[in-house]
């Protein structure tokens, strides 16, 4: 058994389900054994080399990083130790200081240059019985104060970076991606340590792998077509390939490619593409992107982009795919909010679309093939108006694929009902605070 911790992107429970979808796609064992809002503790039955774990990483949209665990404390450990209310409780400090899982990182610091830090992941935002940055402080320079002991040349750590802007009151005290990439902590004997709380346990694990913000970045800025009002975030689609069961080789269809993101992502991830779009300008678009990004790369790109209309892609597509994942159009793009009449009209005719292409989708995929696409829930005035899902997969031989199976989560219930989790629930969803077009991923089979 091996235990393994990852950090997860802002949509804890959809990047838990994404997760929990590929390692049943990939035929890994493992299931949860603790979470919080940030990170989830999987237990796999076997260790993951590097490489899997890289791939894993590579592969997921809503997972940041991914470590080994080297230690657990029981909770009540670092609340005692570090206790927002009270004195510090000293045996408790002592032994969070003793540090045991040291030389598990580091077993011979000595004349070494040593870069590290610790990021910490607090069980939620918000007021905590821990004070979390006196924890992450006092980690480090303990840390720090142990090497040089132990004779190592240098010892410097990294605090905690700025917090997000977009998220100005949200506590930080993790290390970006970019800060451990451009200092290398990944590299012995440089490391980062994550500490992640959850309402049970303190986990501390060693980073092994972090996303890379700069290459996704640098990919989605520099591509040739780019429409800010239609594309899909690069994380989402990465989710929606997921959940879709697709897997590098495979083929996977996107009948509403709009500018190509998913198609990109699929052909990052060595899959073969098929777009469809009924807008002669997005086919174009997504044939530029594909050619540029096969070109950045230095590799031939297998894909078929088509105008069509995804309620006719039996006339287009002849082959039979793997997996189908798309966002569809979300109705019409308004800043005000529509009348809860209006909104109803809108969500019928989307319903009406998504049937029919969805009943298409279905003679093109494989038997055990999978869909997996978001759907809207438009915000009227009089409050959110939801797709109902029976209405949009009748008649079209597809059922709903659960995301979260009770048997692979050992961690549903919890102290804090902020954080359970409702393997029944059938779809998943991906808000953004204010706007009037939210989302929900959902998964289909056949
Ligand atoms: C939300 S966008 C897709 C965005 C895309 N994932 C991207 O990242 O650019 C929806 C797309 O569906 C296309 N569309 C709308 N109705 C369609 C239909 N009946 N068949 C095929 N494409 C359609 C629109 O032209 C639009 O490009």
């Amino acid at each position: 058994m091996a235990e393994y911790v990852f950090i997860l992107g802002s949509n804890w429970l959809l990047s838990i389900a994404e997760l929990l979808v590929y390692v049943r796609n990939r035929g890994y064992e493992a299931v949860v054994t603790d979470h919080s809002r940030h990170v989830v503790v999987l237990d796999f039955t076997q260790k993951m080399t590097l490489e899997e774990i890289m791939d894993m990483q590579g592969s997921l949209g809503g997972c940041y990083k991914i470590g080994r665990v080297i230690q657990t404390y029981n909770i009540i450990l670092p609340t005692n130790a570090y206790p927002t209310n009270g004195k510090p409780d000293r045996e408790a400090l002592e032994i969070i200081n003793s540090c045991t899982w040291l030389p598990d990182l580091w077993q011979r610091p000595r004349g070494r240059k040593i870069k590290f830090g610790v990021s910490t992941y607090p069980i939620f935002d918000g007021k905590a019985p821990i004070q979390y940055r006196r924890f992450t402080r006092g980690l480090d320079d303990t840390i720090k104060k142990k090497l040089l002991q132990q004779g190592a040349r240098k010892a410097d750590y990294f605090a905690y970076d700025e917090p997000d802007k977009r998220r100005a009151k949200r506590v930080n005290l993790a290390l970006w991606p970019k800060t451990i990439a451009q200092n290398n902590l990944l590299t012995p004997p440089n490391a980062e340590i994550i500490a992640a709380f959850t309402g049970n346990n303190l986990y501390i694990a060693r980073t092994m792998v972090i996303y890379d913000s700069v290459l996704q970045q640098y990919r989605d800025e520099s591509r040739p077509y780019i429409s800010k009002e239609i594309s899909t975030s690069p994380k989402v689609c990465r989710t929606l390939l997921n959940l879709a069961g697709a897997r590098p080789g495979d083929t996977v269809l996107d009948p509403f490619c709009g500018t190509g993101t998913l198609l990109m992502e699929a052909a990052m991830l060595g899959m073969k593409c098929i777009g469809i779009d009924i807008d002669g300008d997005q086919v174009q678009g997504t044939k530029a992107n594909l050619t540029w990004f096969g070109r950045d790369i230095g590799q031939q790109i297998h894909f078929d982009v088509f105008r069509g209309d995804a309620r006719n892609l039996t006339n287009l597509v002849n082959k039979q795919v793997d997996a189908v994942a798309f966002e569809p159009s979300l109705g019409p793009v308004s800043r005000n909010r529509p009348t809860a009449e209006e909104a109803e009209v809108i969500i019928e005719e989307l319903t009406e679309l998504y049937r029919d292409s969805l009943t298409q989708i279905a003679q093109v995929l494989r038997p055990d093939g999978r869909v997996a696409m978001t759907m809207p829930v438009l915000v009227s005035k009089s409050g959110p108006v939801p797709m109902d899902i029976r209405e949009m997969i009748k008649g079209t031989g597809l059922g709903v694929y659960r995301m979260l199976p009770a048997e692979m989560i050992k961690s549903l219930s919890n102290d804090d009902e902020r954080m359970y989790i409702t393997p029944e629930r059938e779809m998943l969803p991906e808000r953004k605070m204010g706007q009037i077009v939210q989302r929900q991923l959902i998964a289909l089979e056949k």
